[in-house]
């Protein structure tokens, strides 16, 4: 394999957790997700590994994403990088629920299998069916060889190194990194103007170092997490882009801390959830400054004036009547700032289950890959 394991390998060394490792070695598993595949000539994305040629990838007429867990959330993403990107639609959805619904395969559609392991199950078998039914199938892995990655007709692997924690982090950020290749890919094949493509992939270059930044922030996020460590239950609230972002970041905190969490697009609360707003229960906001800004701050103030505690993670300090705490994440390109607004939430999720004192690498009842149905 061309897996570098002394660079990013399965030694806990010096750490007190596998996952405050893995969340560590995002700067450089982010560089190797990127490495060998940036094309600065024709502001594109190299992926030799797809097995495809220009003129298949321009048939693609849509993209649907399947995984698991975390898996699904990157692929969230990543339906939102191609749509935005290439303006192919895409969408994600559990592989679990894709294999059971006798899916209609469509010649024209790519799919796109996201497994960290390689081995989950429910993945498998959705691509088998897809397969079996004539569809064309990619994985975006990380496990070289795995049984996933064997099946697919082709790829892009994340070299992230072995993931050793069962909570997934570092391969979350690779894997939206590589939905961001592959939406840059799709797009300069389309009508993607190079300038855009140059946008992205001065974005893509600069993550590496604002992930450092975000990293440096782990001990005020610790505090944060002291208070978050207290509560029966948390909300996580984003839109579009930070939809995802706030799915995920409830998984991580119910994973390894067993602190109830429930998601919800910030529109929605209103729908309902917000009748659980109260000072018992904090809300973690994802809030770029981008032009939802004033709706994601008017839906904070409807919390605020319920007395919610609010925790934001946004690009600049929010006033105290919107946010309790505001956490400055570095700004980057709109399409790629999901990447780094999800680390604060790993962060969290990682300092919470320290404080409660959980076995931070093996949340109970939980296994690295879900080999079982
Ligand atoms: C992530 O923190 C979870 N442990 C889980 O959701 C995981 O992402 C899922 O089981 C999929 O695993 P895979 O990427 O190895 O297929």
């Amino acid at each position: 394999s061309t897996i570098d394991w002394d660079v990013v390998g399965a030694e806990i060394g010096d750490n007190a957790h596998f996952l405050i490792k893995e969340i560590n070695e995002q700067p450089r598993t982010i560089a190797r997700a990127l490495s060998g595949r940036i094309d600065e000539r024709f502001s594109t994305a190299h992926l030799g590994g797809l097995n495809m040629t220009v003129r298949e990838a321009r048939e693609i007429k849509r993209v649907t994403i399947l995984g698991c867990g975390t898996a699904c959330y990157a692929g969230e993403l990543g339906a939102q990088l191609i749509e935005d990107l290439a303006r192919v639609p895409a969408t994600a959805e559990p592989a679990s629920e894709f294999r059971y619904r006798n899916p209609v395969v469509d010649p024209n559609t790519l799919y796109v299998a996201v497994s960290q392991s390689g081995e989950t199950i429910d993945t498998l078998a959705a691509v088998q069916e897809l397969q079996r039914k004539g569809g064309r199938v990619i994985g975006i892995v990380n496990v070289v060889g795995s049984t996933i990655a064997r099946q697919v007709d082709g790829g892009i692997y994340l070299h992230a190194g072995p993931e050793m924690s069962v909570a997934a982090t570092k391969s979350f950020t690779s894997t939206v990194t590589a939905f961001a290749l592959l939406a840059l890919h799709l797009g300069r094949i389309r009508d993607l103007a190079p300038e855009q493509g140059r946008r992205i992939i001065a974005g893509l270059q600069m993550l590496p170092e604002q992930v450092t930044e975000i990293l440096a922030q782990s001990d005020a996020i610790a505090d944060i997490a002291k208070e978050i460590a207290q509560s029966n239950s948390v909300m996580f609230v984003g839109r579009r882009r930070g939809w995802p972002v706030a799915r995920e970041g409830a998984q991580k905190l119910k994973e390894v801390s067993y602190v109830h969490a429930e998601a919800y697009p910030s529109a929605e609360l209103k729908h309902g959830p917000l009748a659980l707003i109260s000072p018992e229960m904090p809300t973690v906001a994802v809030v770029p400054d981008d032009d939802l800004l004033d709706k994601n701050t008017s839906t904070l103030s409807e919390i605020k004036a319920r007395k919610g505690p609010v925790v934001a993670m946004a690009h600049r300090e929010l006033s105290t009547d919107i946010a309790d705490r505001t956490l400055v994440v570095p700004r980057n390109e709109p399409e790629l700032d999901p990447i780094l607004m999800s680390i604060p939430l790993q962060l969290l999720a990682y300092h919470a289950a320290v404080v409660l004192g959980r076995d931070v690498d093996k949340p109970r009842n939980l296994a690295k890959s879900v080999t079982v149905e």
